[in-house]
C-alpha cells in the first residue's frame, strides 16, 4: 500500500469547496467526504497525518483494504454497499478524531476489527457510511507475573494465544477456536471457545478496557464507570463506542491437554450417540468440552445414499488415560480408546482445533490470511434433551435439505455458576447446549445464495419445538439479521426488543438505559444495535410485553433496575 500517495480526488473537491460553497448538484457522498476530510484536517494533533490514514473509493488501495477483512464471500460482490471512506487509525487520537468528525457530519461510522461478523455489519450499511478499520491496533502485552494481558481490539485471537504461549506454557485464555477472529467483536459480544465449561466466557475474564465514547473521550474502566464497563462485556461494542483495548486475566492451563475426534454415521448408531451426548456433555467434568458436529455426508455403506454423521470433537484439560476412563463410564456409546486421543501442549491444541496439519509451528497463528467461502449461520439454545423420535425427524429434514449442518456446543460447568445478569450475555444456567446452524457454499450468485440461506431458515423453523422459546434465544456473536433489525424510527425500542430480548433476554432493558446515557444521539448504531430510551408511555408499554417470564431460572434477571418505569 502506497501510504505517501496524494489524494487527487480530495484536492479537487477541496478546491471546489473553496471556490464556491457547497454546490447543490454535488453528490452527497462527495460532499460528506470532503467535509469529513476537512474536519479531520482541523484536528490539530494529527493534521499532517490525515492522508496516511484516509482512503477514498478512488484510492488505488481502497478495494484491497476493504476486502482485507471481509470474511464471508456473500459480502464481497460488486453490489455490496461500499463505504465512502475507510479510515485506518494508528493511534488513539485518530479514533477520537474519526468519532468527533463522524458525529459532527452525522454520518454513520462502522467499526471493524477482525471482520468476522456473520452478516458483515462491521463493513456494510444501507446508508452512507465510513469504516473505522482497527487492524493497526494489534499490540498485545502479556504480564505473566500478574497473569494479565492488554490486547488491542484489532489483534486476532491467534495473536493473543501466541503471545501468551511465548511467555508461558501454563497460561492460556478462554476464547474462540478460530484464530483469525478479531478481539474487538469477539470480546465485546461475549466470546466462547473450548474452555467454556471450565472457565466460562472471555468476558468473564475482562478486568479493564479502553473506549472512545460518543464525546470522543478515551476512557478506562474507572472513567467510564461500572455500567458502561458492564455493557461492553457482551452487549456488543458497536452500540457504545470504539473499544481500543481490553485487559484480561489469564487462566491456568495444564502442560499436557488431550484432544480427540470420533465420528459415527446413522448406520453406526449416531442416534444413540447423540442421545447419550445430550445427557453427558453438559454435565461432564468441567475440564471436558465435547463439541458435537452433525452433517449430511455420503454413506459408506450404501453407494449414492446420504446419511448423517455425528462427530465429537473434544478438549480435555488433563491426560488421555483420565478422559478415557471418565468416558468409558459415562459415554460408552462413544467407544473412546486411548488410541483415539492425542496428548499435546495447550498451544498444540489451539492449532489442532483450528485444523492445522500435525507439526505446524505456533507461528501459524500470526498468519492473517484466510480462506473464505459463502456462508450463513443461525443460533438457538436447547434447554431440554431432544428425544429419539425428535432426532429422527431432524435427520430426515437435514437429509432433505442436503447441505445445512449443526454444531452443538455444550454448556454447564462454569456457565451455571455465573449469574445471568453478571454481564449482558444472559444464556447461563439452564441451557444444555447452543446450536449453530451452518451452511457454506463456494458458488457465487443470488439464486444459489437464496437456496442455501433458505435451507438454514427452513431448518431453523423445523427446530422450533426443540429449542428455547419466549424468548427464543440467540447468541450475539452468531449475528443473524433474520431475527430482527432496527430502522431507528419512532418504534426503535420495540424494534430493538425483537432481537434484543433474544440476544440479551432481560438484560436488554439495562443496555437501553446505558445506551441512552452514554450515546443519546445514537452515534454508534448498526442494524442490530441497542436503541436509546424512547418516550416514557411507549417504553412502559413495550416493557410490559417483554417481561413475560417463564421460569424461576430467569428470576435473577427480573430483579433489575426498574427505575426506568418511574
Ligand atoms: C470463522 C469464524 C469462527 C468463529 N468462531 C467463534 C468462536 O469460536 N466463538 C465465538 O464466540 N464466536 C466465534 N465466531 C463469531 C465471532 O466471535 C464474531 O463474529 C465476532 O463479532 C467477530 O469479531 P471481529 O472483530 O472479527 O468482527 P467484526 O466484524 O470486525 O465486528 C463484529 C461486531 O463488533 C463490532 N466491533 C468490532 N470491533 C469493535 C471495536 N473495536 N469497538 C466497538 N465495536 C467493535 C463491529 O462493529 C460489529 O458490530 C466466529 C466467526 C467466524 C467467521
Ligand atoms: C475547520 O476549521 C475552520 C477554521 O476554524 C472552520 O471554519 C471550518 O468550519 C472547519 N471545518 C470543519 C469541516 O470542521
Ligand atoms: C474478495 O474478492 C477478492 C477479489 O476478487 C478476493 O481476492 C478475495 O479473496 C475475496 N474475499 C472473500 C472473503 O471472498
Ligand atoms: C503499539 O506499540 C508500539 C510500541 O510501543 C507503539 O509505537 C505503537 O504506537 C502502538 N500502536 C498502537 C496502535 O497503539
Ligand atoms: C479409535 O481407536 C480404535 C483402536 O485403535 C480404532 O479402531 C478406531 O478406528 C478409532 N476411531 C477413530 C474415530 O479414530
Ligand atoms: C449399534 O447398536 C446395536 C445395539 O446396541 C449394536 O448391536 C451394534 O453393534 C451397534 N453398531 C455399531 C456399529 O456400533
Ligand atoms: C503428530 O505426529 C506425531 C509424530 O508423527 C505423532 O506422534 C502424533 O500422534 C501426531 N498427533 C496427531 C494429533 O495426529
Ligand atoms: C440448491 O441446493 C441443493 C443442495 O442442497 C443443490 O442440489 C441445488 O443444486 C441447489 N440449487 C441451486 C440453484 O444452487
Amino acid at each position: 500500500m502506497n501510504k505517501s500517495s496524494p489524494f487527487p480526488y480530495f484536492s479537487v473537491i477541496f478546491l471546489l469547496l473553496n471556490v464556491s460553497p457547497i454546490i447543490s448538484t454535488t453528490p452527497t457522498t462527495e460532499k460528506e467526504y470532503s467535509t469529513f476530510y476537512q474536519c479531520l484536517k482541523n484536528q490539530t494533533t494529527f493534521s499532517d497525518q490525515v492522508s496516511n490514514i484516509l482512503f477514498t473509493q478512488t484510492n488505488p488501495s481502497f478495494s484491497t483494504l476493504l476486502q482485507a477483512y471481509i470474511r464471508n464471500s456473500r459480502f464481497n460482490t460488486t453490489s455490496t454497499p461500499k463505504p465512502i471512506i475507510v479510515i485506518t487509525p494508528q493511534q488513539g487520537s485518530h479514533v477520537q478524531g474519526a468519532v468527533f468528525c463522524a458525529k459532527s457530519i452525522g454520518i454513520q461510522l462502522k467499526i471493524r476489527s477482525g471482520g468476522h461478523d456473520y452478516e458483515g455489519i462491521s463493513y456494510i450499511s444501507n446508508e452512507p457510511f465510513i469504516i473505522l478499520d482497527m487492524f493497526n491496533f494489534r499490540n498485545i502485552t502479556v504480564d505473566i507475573e500478574n497473569e494479565v494481558a492488554m490486547v488491542q481490539t484489532g489483534a486476532t485471537l491467534g495473536e493473543l494465544y501466541y503471545r501468551i504461549w511465548e511467555k508461558s506454557k501454563v497460561h492460556g485464555f478462554p476464547s474462540g477456536v478460530c484464530p483469525s477472529v478479531g478481539v474487538g467483536g469477539h470480546l465485546s459480544g461475549g466470546g466462547y471457545g473450548n474452555m467454556i465449561r471450565n472457565f466460562g466466557l472471555s468476558i468473564d475474564h475482562v478486568i479493564d478496557a479502553q473506549i472512545v465514547d460518543a464525546n470522543g473521550r478515551i476512557l478506562d474502566k474507572e472513567a467510564m464507570g461500572e455500567e458502561l464497563f458492564w455493557a461492553i462485556r457482551g452487549g456488543g461494542g458497536a452500540s457504545f463506542g470504539v473499544i481500543i483495548s481490553y485487559t484480561v486475566k489469564l487462566v491456568h492451563v495444564p502442560e499436557i491437554v488431550t484432544v480427540f475426534k470420533v465420528g459415527k454415521t446413522l448406520e453406526e448408531n449416531a442416534t444413540e450417540l447423540v442421545l447419550q451426548w445430550q445427557k453427558v456433555a453438559p454435565l461432564a467434568d468441567d475440564r471436558l468440552f465435547m463439541r458435537l458436529i452433525l452433517q449430511p455426508v455420503s454413506s459408506k455403506v450404501v453407494k449414492g445414499k446420504k446419511t448423517i454423521e455425528a462427530t465429537v470433537m473434544a478438549l480435555f484439560l488433563g491426560g488421555a488415560d483420565e478422559v478415557v476412563k471418565i468416558l468409558g463410564k459415562e459415554f460408552p456409546v462413544l467407544g473412546l480408546m486411548k488410541e483415539n486421543c492425542s496428548e499435546m501442549s495447550w498451544i498444540g491444541s489451539v492449532l489442532w482445533w483450528a485444523n492445522f496439519d500435525n507439526g505446524t509451528k505456533p507461528d501459524a497463528l500470526l498468519d492473517r490470511n484466510y480462506e473464505a467461502s459463502f456462508s450463513k449461520k443461525k443460533s438457538d439454545y436447547v434447554e431440554k434433551t431432544i428425544s429419539k423420535e425428535g432426532l429422527e425427524g431432524i435427520w430426515k429434514e437435514m437429509l432433505e435439505l442436503r447441505k445445512t449442518g449443526f454444531v452443538f456446543n455444550p454448556y454447564g460447568g462454569k456457565m451455571n455458576e455465573v449469574p445471568c445478569d453478571a454481564t449482558p450475555f444472559p444464556h447461563r444456567a439452564g441451557n444444555l447446549f447452543k446450536i449453530q446452524y451452518s451452511v457454506n457454499w463456494d458458488e457465487p450468485g443470488i439464486d444459489v445464495e437464496r437456496n442455501f440461506t433458505n435451507q438454514a431458515r427452513r431448518l431453523y423453523r423445523y427446530m422450533t419445538p426443540f429449542v428455547s422459546n419466549s424468548p427464543r434465544r440467540a447468541f450475539l456473536n452468531y449475528r443473524d439479521l433474520d431475527i430482527g433489525t432496527n430502522n431507528f424510527g419512532k418504534n426503535s425500542y420495540e424494534e430493538g426488543a425483537v432481537y434484543g430480548v433474544k440476544y440479551f433476554n432481560n438484560n436488554y432493558q439495562r443496555l437501553v438505559k446505558i445506551k441512552t446515557k452514554v450515546d443519546p444521539e445514537n452515534i454508534f448504531r448498526n442494524e442490530q444495535s441497542i436503541p436509546t430510551h424512547p418516550s416514557k408511555p411507549e417504553f412502559a408499554h413495550a416493557s410490559a410485553i417483554i417481561y413475560v417470564m417463564k421460569s424461576g431460572q430467569d428470576l435473577a434477571c427480573t430483579l433489575l433496575d426498574w427505575s426506568l418505569h418511574e
